[in-house]
């Protein structure tokens, strides 16, 4: 059974907040504020935050329980871990808690709280904050962390030719995977991903960023795992940044997914984008 959480906000370093935040606020059409540290990109269903610090690091990916049963089994789940100072965004420590995973990504979970308002697109079709992608030099203890330290559900693991553990894909509600982590010889964050309601809403998407002259560096193509259309841009940090669709809505029983490691499973169209 799911944990019932949902991805609501993530914060990233930068050597250049301003310019990785701009960058965001016009490709992906949202509103940017200054913060106390850097800046917040918003617009409706999605929120990305940026602060000084080394480029592609992740300083915390924000989850929000669905329900007030569901917060309260989750920390009851996590009280025997330790627990992490929270970010200063968090004021209030009996709503929030932070976990850090084995390669010190900082991970806070809240009660449930009013989805996100902001600029609402007046080009593009919505797009709502789903996944994120780390890459990890240390797989095995990263996916025992999240499955059996937080509870996220293995949706589908991606082994090579000796069995080796290189990718999974991990879900905390109906919907595929909201954490991709892949076996890569540097430890950083990978990508996020904006999940637009259909397959049509691509087009549209694509020629925006056409607009703003902003290559697609990877697809259009389809994930094998997740069975999402998806396309990807960099960001001025040269971090991924995606537009997916169609991602897979997973039952509670299904069971766990075994792909080999090749790059048909990250694209069944065409080239992928291998970590390792
Ligand atoms: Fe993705």
């Amino acid at each position: 059974m799911e944990i019932q959480a949902a991805l609501h906000r993530l914060h990233l370093y930068s050597p250049d907040p301003l310019k990785v935040a701009r960058f965001y606020s016009t490709t992906y059409e949202m509103a940017m504020t200054p913060t106390k540290e850097g800046y917040l990109c918003s617009g409706v269903g999605r929120q990305l935050e940026v602060s000084m610090g080394p480029a592609n690091q992740l300083r915390y990916a924000h989850f929000v329980l669905k329900t007030d049963g569901a917060w309260e089994a989750f920390t009851a789940r996590v009280a025997g871990l330790k627990h992490m100072v929270l970010p200063s965004a968090f004021t209030d420590p009996l709503h929030a808690l932070a976990l850090q995973d084995p390669d010190g990504n900082l991970v806070v979970f809240t009660p449930p709280i009013d989805s996100v308002q902001g600029l609402a697109s007046t080009v593009v079709p919505p797009a709502a904050l789903q996944h994120f992608a780390l890459r990890t030099s240390k797989l095995p203890a990263m996916m025992d962390f999240y499955v059996n330290s937080l509870g996220f559900v293995l949706s589908d693991a991606v082994k090579d030719e000796q069995c080796e553990l290189r990718a999974c894909f991990l879900r905390t509600n109906s919907l595929h995977h909201v954490l991709a982590l892949f076996s890569a010889p540097v430890t950083c964050f990978d990508h996020q991903s904006f999940e637009a309601p259909d397959w049509a809403s691509m087009k549209p998407w694509g020629d925006h960023m056409a607009a703003l002259r902003v290559p697609i560096v990877w697809g259009i193509g389809r994930h094998g795992p997740g069975n999402d259309v998806f396309f990807m841009v960099r960001d001025p940090d040269g971090n991924l940044a995606e537009i997916s669709s169609e991602i897979e809505h997973c039952a509670n029983d299904r069971a766990a997914g075994e792909w080999p490691h090749e790059e048909r499973t990250l694209n069944v169209w065409g080239k992928a984008i291998l970590r390792s």
